[in-house]
């Protein structure tokens, strides 16, 4: 059975990572930003090869949480993530007891109140994919139990990347990669919506090796999203429910290319900034985006030869004062210059940066 294991390993691995029809990295433009770059790369928690972390949410208490795609779901926890010794656990794996044919990871996940999270679950061996929610509140059962919340119907779907519509404690957008939309998820309810279905959010290619939609993320009352397949950020302006602005044109706000061959997740940063931070796992590379829309964008982090955010999947800034400039991001592992690594997290220290 495990041929099949190898091949959809290997198919998700580059569908969500790369976008073979494009063609190789060519160099970023040069760079006439006056900040110190790279920014300072520091790696906080290295996992084992053969483990890909795919997403990243933090709790309001500094702790990091985090999920892997490969091998297996898992739920990671890193406590104090800006001391001196931050320390790793996981926390669970989901369908823990092995189950033939099973192919299951983690994917988005992100805080829907206080300490409540919900995250994206795909199982590749039945095609089956929920939207799971798990509670940090005291008091909760060590380690905190997970359940399910609400699954996706369309098998041929890939959920990927998760985000909280701001001021509200039920609405959640979940990027399906492999439908080419943005489900609207209303947790309580358990019900879902397409919020947005249109030739941004879509693949190029035929499905199911075709990625379009992978990251989403709201920014003041815009919703925004990375298609990797397009190598693009876009944004839509939204209503307060979580609703498309009736008319409203979707705008491109960066393509990648030429530069960069996919894009994976990225993250906005603390207040006043109006800077996207997207990855690009192909080139390895960190990229700081204007959202003004005249696609100006820097790498900041990272670059072809270099593991310091080799394969880079999602990021999310520290929430503590200590490390509130602090981006945090995660990587599904690579081979960079014949070493071989295991997916990690690392932290960039961005307060030197300014366009
Ligand atoms: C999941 O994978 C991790 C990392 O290899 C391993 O430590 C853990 O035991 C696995 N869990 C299950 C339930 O298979
Ligand atoms: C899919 O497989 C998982 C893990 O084996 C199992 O928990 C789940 O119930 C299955 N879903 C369906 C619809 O068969
Ligand atoms: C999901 O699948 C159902 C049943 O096959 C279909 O009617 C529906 O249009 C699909 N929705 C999307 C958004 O693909
Ligand atoms: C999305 O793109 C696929 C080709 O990848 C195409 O077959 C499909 O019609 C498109 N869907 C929409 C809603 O545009």
């Amino acid at each position: 059975m495990f041929p099949a294991t190898t091949i959809t390993r290997g198919l998700i691995a580059a569908l969500l990572a790369s976008s073979p029809a494009l063609s190789s990295p060519t160099p970023q433009p040069p760079n006439d930003n006056p900040s110190p770059l790279p920014l300072p790369v520091h790696t906080i928690a290295q996992f084992p090869v053969g483990t890909w972390i795919e997403n990243i949410a933090v709790r309001s208490n500094g702790d990091l949480l985090v999920t892997s795609l490969f091998p297996n779901a898992s739920l990671y926890t890193i406590a104090n993530p800006s001391s001196r010794s931050p320390s790793v656990s996981r926390l669970f794996t989901v369908g823990a007891a092995p189950v033939a044919g099973s192919i299951t990871g983690l994917l988005g996940i992100t805080e829907v109140t206080h300490d409540y999270f919900v995250f994206v679950n795909i199982d590749l061996g039945n095609n089956t994919q929920g939207l799971w929610g798990v509670d940090f509140n005291t008091p909760y059962s060590s380690p905190p139990k997970p359940h399910l919340l609400v699954s996706f119907p369309n098998s041929s779907g890939l959920p990927n990347g998760a985000t909280t519509l701001p001021g509200s404690d039920r609405i959640v957008f979940v990027a399906d990669s492999g439908l080419g939309l943005i489900w609207r998820v209303d947790i309580v309810a358990k019900s879902l919506s397409v919020a947005l279905q249109v030739p941004e959010t879509n693949h190029t290619g035929p499905a199911p090796a075709s990625i379009g939609a992978n990251g989403v993320h709201v920014h003041e009352g815009y919703l925004y999203w990375t298609n990797t397949e397009h190598v693009a950020l876009y944004r839509v302006k939204i209503t307060s429910q979580g609703w498309p602005v009736p008319g409203a044109a979707v705008e491109t706000v960066k393509v990648f290319t030429p530069g960069a061959a996919a894009v994976d997740d990225f993250a906005f940063g603390p207040g006043g900034r109006d800077v996207a931070w997207v990855l690009t796992p192909v080139e390895n590379t960190l990229m700081a985006v204007g959202l003004d829309l005249d696609g100006r964008s820097v790498a900041v982090a990272g670059s072809v030869d270099s593991s310091a955010v080799a394969k880079g999947t999602a990021a999310q800034f520290g929430r503590t004062a200590r490390d509130k400039e602090v981006l945090y991001v995660v990587t599904g592992g690579d081979s960079v210059g014949g070493t071989e690594e295991g997916g990690k997290v690392v932290a960039v220290d961005t307060r030197g940066f300014h366009f």
